[in-house]
């Protein structure tokens, strides 16, 4: 079937024996957009095998050479940014103009990822044992990082390019090779973003993308003794393969519930201008993006009215329009979404707009007066609903931080810069935001959950680092 996008395997794309496909549905028209393979147990045994066999190789491959390949894949992918967002738009509804910079911004990563690489893996250690008590000067160890071998990626649908780069350049310029499982939705971007390593001209098997059924390969593909590393983003499915993984390094970003502390001296512009970028861009589709506002309550009239404000202001309707408020992804997205939203009502929040939906389309809501009953108090819609809690101490704000089950980032408003310090110490987050919307980027910061936000630490040295191993070599003098 012509129709059907092809994986990609061993360096050529291929057609699942399988005969089946899987459908993407426009989460703006509700029609399939694309069908892609359904790849079978047997095609990801026999992708696992080419991968190893690859990975040898290129492990072997000049560290130059492979930031070399890299840089030039990045320029490929700069090229070809119109067709990839094109997909991105019809897939996934990003912004037209959000997603070009998502694959901009993938371009830059790899190419910051091949400089960072070439520096930080082209140095080693040399210690000598009479620094140890006992010891005369009789052994020298020699430390270098090698890689892990294969690599499993799984990027999630909200950064099917850029969080599937993020974890791709990493891997190959330590020498390991990949292989990726795009999410359903941004599989096809996914695909074109592979075809740009295609033309780079890696090494074939170095780099394949496996489609398919989550319930057909998905376990499969994550309990895979060929796999050596897992580097997952996404939701609870990461809390579920970290249950069942074997004795592998995981490397794991899911959820957020990023708070927004308003303290009373807060510039109140600046703070209602970071909620609604923070709050509504991709419509809240974003681990990082503001999820919860606890503010202090003598100034929370003042804020929301801003915020309230600067919602009406915000366009919605189609991606390709580049409207701020665009179709959640999915029908059971929007059902889920429209969940908080209800209870939040029953238990009487405040609505700061009327509630309204087309299809999977949510219109932006500010929830005023909300509080700890609500499920929109703790749980993540990612959607373009936003909690409003007032509180009458920070300690008030930083306990609902810290009792929430996830602790991705966070944000602190004031100008009290001491004030700002001690409670980002006070902040069990991955990272604290002072004055600014919480944010994964720039690329090479780090960036990490803790609890249920994740396992081990991203950002683009971070993840060349958890993608090797530390290797050494003992030499005994007589
Ligand atoms: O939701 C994905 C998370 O990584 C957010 O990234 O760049 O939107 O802060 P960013």
């Amino acid at each position: 079937d012509g129709d059907v996008y092809k994986y990609y395997a061993d360096g050529e794309w291929k057609k699942s024996s399988s005969n089946k496909s899987v459908a993407i549905i426009n989460p703006t028209t509700r029609k399939t957009e694309y069908k892609v393979q359904a790849c079978s147990q047997e095609e990801v045994n026999k992708v696992m095998d080419s991968a190893k066999s690859a990975q040898k190789l290129w492990a072997k491959t000049p560290l130059w050479k492979r930031a070399e390949l890299l840089h030039k894949v990045a320029a490929i992918l700069k090229e070809n940014k119109a067709p990839i967002a094109e997909c991105l738009v019809k897939e996934i509804a990003k912004p037209a103009k959000d997603a070009v910079t998502e694959v901009v911004r993938s371009g830059d990563l790899i190419s910051y990822c091949a400089e960072e690489g070439v520096r930080i893996l082209g140095e080693g250690k040399f210690l000598v044992s009479d620094s140890f008590p006992g010891n005369e000067r009789t052994k020298y160890c020699l430390t270098s990082k090698i890689p892990l071998g294969v690599i499993l990626a799984i990027p999630p649908f909200n950064y099917p390019v850029n969080l599937a780069v993020s974890k791709i350049a990493p891997a190959l310029i330590a020498g390991n090779s990949i292989v990726l499982k795009p999410p359903t939705q941004g599989a096809v971007s996914a695909l074109h973003m592979v075809h740009c390593f295609h033309l780079a001209g890696f090494p074939k098997g170095l780099i394949n993308c496996v489609t398919g059924k989550g319930s057909e390969i998905g376990d499969f593909l994550t309990l895979h003794p060929g796999v050596n590393c897992i580097s997952f983003t996404g939701g609870d499915t990461g809390i579920a393969i970290s249950k069942k993984a074997g004795m592998i390094p995981l490397q794991m970003e899911l959820g957020g519930k990023d708070a927004c502390i308003v303290l009373e001296d807060a510039d109140l512009d600046l703070v209602a201008a970071n909620i609604i970028k923070g709050g509504f861009s991709y419509s809240g589709q974003r681990c990082t993006a503001v999820k919860v506002i606890l503010v202090m309550e003598s100034v929370a009239d003042a804020l929301v009215e801003k915020v309230k404000a600067k919602v009406a202001k915000l366009s919605v309707g189609p991606p390709e329009n580049d409207s701020d408020i665009t179709p959640v992804v999915s029908e059971s997205s929007a059902n889920f979404i429209e969940g908080l939203v209800l209870d939040a009502k029953q238990k009487g929040a405040t609505f700061c707009q009327e509630y309204k939906r087309e299809g999977n389309l949510i219109w932006p809501l500010l929830l005023d007066n909300v509080r700890p009953d609500m499920r929109i108090a703790w749980e993540e819609p990612f959607g373009p609903v936003l909690p409003v809690i007032r509180i009458n101490s920070v300690e008030e704000g930083i306990h609902h931080c810290n009792a929430s089950n996830f602790g991705l980032q966070g944000c602190v408003f004031t100008k009290d810069i001491n004030k700002a310090m001690l409670i980002s110490d006070a902040m069990e987050t991955g990272t604290v935001q002072i004055n600014s919307a919480p944010a994964r980027g720039p690329d090479h910061f780090p960036f990490q959950g803790i609890r249920d936000s994740g396992i081990g630490s991203q950002g683009i040295t971070n993840s060349i680092n958890m993608m090797t191993k530390v290797k050494t070599t003992v030499i005994n003098l007589p």
